[in-house]
């Protein structure tokens, strides 16, 4: 039986037939989901083609995305016993997908084009594989473009799959593997899911908020876990992304704060939504931006942010907040200082631009579209030269456990960073104000030796000396363990004290 193992490019497109398609190869496609606790998407399919005397033949499929045009698929062709042993691993909040695919050819180009009958789906969906860019494509005369849909999450099929969950669902001794980028094996007492907004204010009137420590828990990209978590994890999931109004060359989007921020950034630019291309491909959620202010590349999620939506804890009451009033600084935000653990945010509206003007102050970036002699890239070119150079230097978390930048960069005054400079004159400092300096914490744990040192079971990135890394099994003493030790060492070299951007959940 066939096995592929391959990285899949497609552009996806919702069509209409308006001509006829020339010698059409028709099946029928059932795929189911199943529970998948690595990141990956995992799901079985029966295909039965529409010819005389054919068999069903069944597939099963793992596919992780590597980015929002391609992923890498593992397929297998299996019998029917184990398909239907493999159905009992079916993922409860997606239901079935039904649909009939239409296979072809056109100039030398395999097409797919898929009519969905559950979900229903509005126009066709159809996929080229193997196309790197919409150029490449030669898109025949008998099919109508209703619009380039590649990489948007709300067109993949296992999305399609989710089933509306109305319910806040509440489950006991969860494991929190699959929720950390670190990939520490730590387990929560409790872990509650809020699919919805009404599943937010049915938290909060619950009081269960109340009766036990919580910890609000969006991508997992900034956190590392004990081995149990003694209280009840929130973890708002609620999807939905809506252009709410265009006023003054500006698009007001609003997001819920379950949305993945990646494909939020990549939805954006499809849509030609513009501001978010630098903070492309970072880890974690839309709810997660505002509270620490993810930042990347020369911007920040505050230079975008127009307002966020919360819901107070103690007194049940909801607020528009304005950017204005969220303290926003360096990795930093209201939600992290006085409003810490007093509320959970729903949804972020942030105020894009029509227009798009590329933002090349990070010298990498400038330096990637020199070399390549581009003098104004494109939205998307500047989101995947952002995407190209966090490859090279972080380390992919579904490959190598990680939580991103685990220390801040330190802030000190202009005194001791000149007098540090006397003495490291290659030191990296960047100017904060007329009175302090930035100095890269990459730098100074790089120049105290740790780059790609091993610790047993954690270690120190070799390509970026700001990221502590899971050797397997590593557990939240170890990394603690780790950090401090690099604190200490940084402090006694040059009396600066690094601060963890990563966050201990004990
Ligand atoms: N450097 C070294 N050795 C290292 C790492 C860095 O000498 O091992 C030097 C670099 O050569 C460079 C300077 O330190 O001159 C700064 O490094 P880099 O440009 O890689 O940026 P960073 O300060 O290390 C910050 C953010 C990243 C963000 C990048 C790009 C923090 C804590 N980290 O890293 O954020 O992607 O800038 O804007 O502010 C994250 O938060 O998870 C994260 C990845």
């Amino acid at each position: 039986m066939d096995v592929k193992n391959q990285i899949e490019i497609e552009r996806k497109y919702l069509v209409d037939v308006v001509g006829e398609i020339p010698n059409p190869r028709i099946s029928d496609i059932c795929q189911t989901y199943l529970v998948s606790d690595d990141g990956s998407v995992r799901r079985v399919r029966c295909r039965q083609e529409a010819l005389q005397g054919a068999e069903p033949r069944y597939y099963y499929t793992a596919k992780r995305r590597l980015a929002y045009d391609r992923s890498y698929e593992h397929e297998e062709e299996i019998s029917e016993s184990r398909y239907r042993q493999l159905l009992a691993e079916a993922d409860p909040s997606r239901g079935m997908v039904r649909k009939q695919r239409i296979v072809f050819y056109y100039e030398n180009q395999c097409f797919e084009l898929d009519c969905f009958f559950a979900p229903v789906v509005d126009h066709l969906l159809l996929e080229i594989e193997g196309a790197e860019t919409a150029e490449s494509v030669i898109m025949p005369p008998f099919l109508r473009v209703v619009a380039d849909v590649t990489g948007l999450p709300d067109y993949s099929n296992s999305r399609l799959a989710r089933r509306v969950v109305n319910e806040m669902t509440v489950q006991h001794n969860v494991s929190l593997r699959p929720y950390n980028t670190f990939g520490i094996d730590a387990c929560a007492d409790s872990f509650v899911t809020l699919h919805n907004e009404a599943n937010f204010r049915e938290l909060i009137q619950s009081g269960m908020l109340r009766q036990k420590p919580f910890f609000i828990l969006g991508g997992g990209s900034n956190v590392v876990f004990a081995d149990r978590y003694r209280g009840l994890v929130v973890h708002p999931h609620n999807k939905g992304i809506h252009l709410l109004e265009k006023r003054d060359g500006y698009c007001y989007v609003e997001a819920c704060a379950g949305e993945v921020w990646a494909d939020f950034v990549r939805y954006c630019i499809a849509c030609g939504w513009h501001g978010l291309e630098n903070l492309a491909a970072i880890p974690g959620t839309v709810g997660a931006a505002p509270v620490q202010n993810v930042g990347a590349y020369g911007r920040e999620a505050k230079d975008v942010i127009s307002r966020v939506h919360l819901f107070y804890i103690e007194s049940g009451t909801e607020e528009w907040m304005d950017a204005a009033d969220c303290d926003f600084d360096y990795r930093w935000s209201v939600f992290k200082g006085r409003l810490k653990g007093k509320c959970l945010i729903d949804r972020v509206v942030f105020r894009l631009s029509e227009s798009f003007e590329p933002c090349l102050t990070y010298k990498a970036l400038a330096n990637a579209f020199e070399e390549q002699g581009i003098s104004h890239p494109s939205a998307s070119q500047v989101a995947n030269a952002v995407t190209a150079i966090r490859d090279a230097k972080l380390p992919n978390p579904s490959v190598i456990g990680s939580a991103g930048s685990f220390f801040k960069n330190p802030v000190v005054d202009s005194h001791q960073a000149h007098s540090l400079l006397q003495q490291y004159p290659d030191m990296v400092v960047f100017p904060v104000d007329e009175n302090h300096y930035k100095l890269a914490a990459g730098w100074l744990i790089d120049h105290c030796g740790w780059k790609g040192r091993n610790c047993g079971t954690v270690g120190v990135y070799p390509k970026q000396a700001l990221v502590l890394v899971n050797n397997g099994d590593a557990t939240g003493a170890d990394v603690k363990a780790l950090a401090h030790a690099i604190i200490d060492d940084v402090y006694s070299h040059f009396g600066v004290t690094l601060e963890c951007e990563a966050i201990f959940v004990e």
